[in-house]
């Protein structure tokens, strides 16, 4: 049986004095949460956030990391560093990233590996945008993007890993894939990788991701093959976050 993972992605939000607040709201209701759970936060509050979960339940991440160990990379961050604040997690392959920073199949799976290699766990998000979508070709995207990191890691790679399905259309837009369109992505996320290695995708924790909220997050959760959320929006706000963390 696959434990759930709720995962809060803050993305380029908070403050010192603002995470206090947040932190000390989601500490204080945490053991109610089904399912485990982590925040991935901005690099500067990886201190912050170290301090104020060790010991907790909840364990921590990052929203990126460089594919390189170390070198004239100014304004990166490498995995080893992540590690250093007792990151866990660290997501790879945002669609984000792949849009608004230009991150290919290609660097996103030399993100994976170098994660890994340093002990971290990485999200690896997958999704299709819009016109993909209505164009029919979520599963060869999807595919596509699952491929490059097998391709470079192996299947075995995927049994220390998070998959997040987060169609592109449905992030910060309010418009939720609805549970039926999102299980069936991930199960052929599943299937896929069940062809490969069986054991791994029994195994594998496959988050939905997309305007996952308190009001859908306990439908969404009841899929066979959803596993958890990667939570944007709702992970800024204590009581929205823990509702999602009590649904599954
Ligand atoms: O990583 C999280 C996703 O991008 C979802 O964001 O919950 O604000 O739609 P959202």
């Amino acid at each position: 049986m696959r434990r759930k993972l709720v995962a809060g992605n803050w993305k380029m939000h908070g403050s010192l004095a603002e995470n206090e607040a947040l932190l000390a709201g989601v500490l204080a209701g945490i053991a109610s949460a089904k399912t485990d759970v982590a925040v991935c936060v901005p690099y500067p509050f990886l201190a912050q956030v170290q301090a104020k979960l060790s010991g907790s339940p909840i364990a921590w991440g990052a929203q990126n990391l460089s594919q390189h160990g170390k070198g004239a990379f100014t304004g990166e961050v490498s995995a080893a560093m992540l590690r250093d604040f007792g990151c866990k997690y660290v997501i790879v392959g945002h669609s984000e990233r792949r849009s608004l920073y230009g991150e290919t199949d290609e660097i996103v799976a030399a993100k994976f590996e170098a994660a890994q290699a340093a002990g971290l766990i990485p999200i690896l998000c997958v999704g299709e945008t819009l016109d993909e979508r209505e164009g029919g070709v979520t599963e060869k995207v999807v595919a596509r993007q699952l491929d490059a990191v097998i391709g470079r890691s192996g299947v075995g790679a995927l049994a220390d890993a998070v998959v997040a399905y987060e169609p592109v259309w449905a992030i910060g837009t309010g418009k939720t894939a609805t549970p039926q369109q999102a299980q069936e992505v991930h199960a052929f996320i599943r299937g896929k990788i069940a062809a490969l290695d069986p054991a791994v995708a029994q195994g594998l924790i496959i988050q939905y991701g997309g305007s996952m909220k308190a009001n859908n997050a306990a439908e969404l959760l009841a899929q066979p093959d959803i596993d958890g959320g990667l939570i944007g929006g709702a992970s800024l706000v204590a009581d929205e976050f823990l509702a999602i963390c009590r649904a599954a």
